[in-house]
């Protein structure tokens, strides 16, 4: 199995993004995370940070849209330049119809969804996708506690993805630490967002190769 660490920058020193990504390097994608004041109660940036932050460093961004009316929105991230571009089930209008749109401009598309949304549903639509993000916290702050209730999602992801014989990369994101994603692994993902256990240990690369690590073992 491939593992994935991706480090979210939510949680570096904002004032000091170019210093940050640099303490990453070793990571697999950088993880971004997009929110807007209303699908969370949160905000960050926009495009225009996705554009800056890929001139200044060479690890592909995969992009997380906690935004309204991704139908709207996310394409422009695609054409910013994004590897990824991960939209809420919740707040699409035509899930299949932005996951193509995005696929068209060159990015990954994938579909994410909260703590409380059940998988069932999207399941049959997964050729349609390069990537799923089980949410393992509410979506919109970091340094939350991983939602082990979560973890049959996966499930019946990976058993899907199989069953359909599908290359999909299968992303958890909240909580992650060494302990939860040993979890997470064995739930069946295989793509790790991280963000307080990556910036506020030490030193990230140190963290990095010990999430790695764990995953290995
Ligand atoms: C939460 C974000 C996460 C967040 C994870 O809404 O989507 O990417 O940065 O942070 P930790 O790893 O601290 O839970
Ligand atoms: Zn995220």
């Amino acid at each position: 199995m491939t593992v994935r660490i991706n480090p979210s920058i939510l949680t570096a020193d904002f004032a000091n993004l170019e210093r940050e990504l640099g303490r990453i390097s070793s990571a697999d994608l950088v993880h971004v995370d997009v929110m807007d004041n209303h699908f969370v109660p949160n905000l960050t940036f926009g495009q225009r940070m996705v554009e800056a932050l890929q001139r200044v460093t060479p690890l592909p961004l995969d992009v997380h849209l906690m935004i309204d009316d991704p139908d709207r929105w996310a394409p422009g991230y695609a054409e910013a330049g994004a590897y990824s571009v991960t939209f809420h089930a919740e707040a699409a209008g035509d899930a299949v119809d932005l996951a193509r749109r995005l696929r068209d401009i060159g990015a990954r598309a994938g579909l994410a969804v909260k703590p409380g949304t059940r998988i069932e549903p999207y399941l049959e639509l997964l050729p349609e996708f390069d990537q799923v993000l089980v949410m393992t916290v509410e979506p919109g702050f970091g340094g939350q506690s991983f939602i082990r209730s979560t973890m049959p999602k996966l499930g019946l992801l990976r058993e899907a993805v199989t069953r359909l014989g599908l290359d999909i990369w299968l992303q958890v994101d909240g909580g992650i630490n060494e302990e939860t994603i040993v979890t997470a692994a064995e739930a069946g993902a295989d793509t790790f967002v991280a963000g307080s256990s990556v910036f506020n240990g030490g030193e990230a690369a140190v963290q990095i190769a010990a999430l790695r690590a764990a995953v290995a073992a």
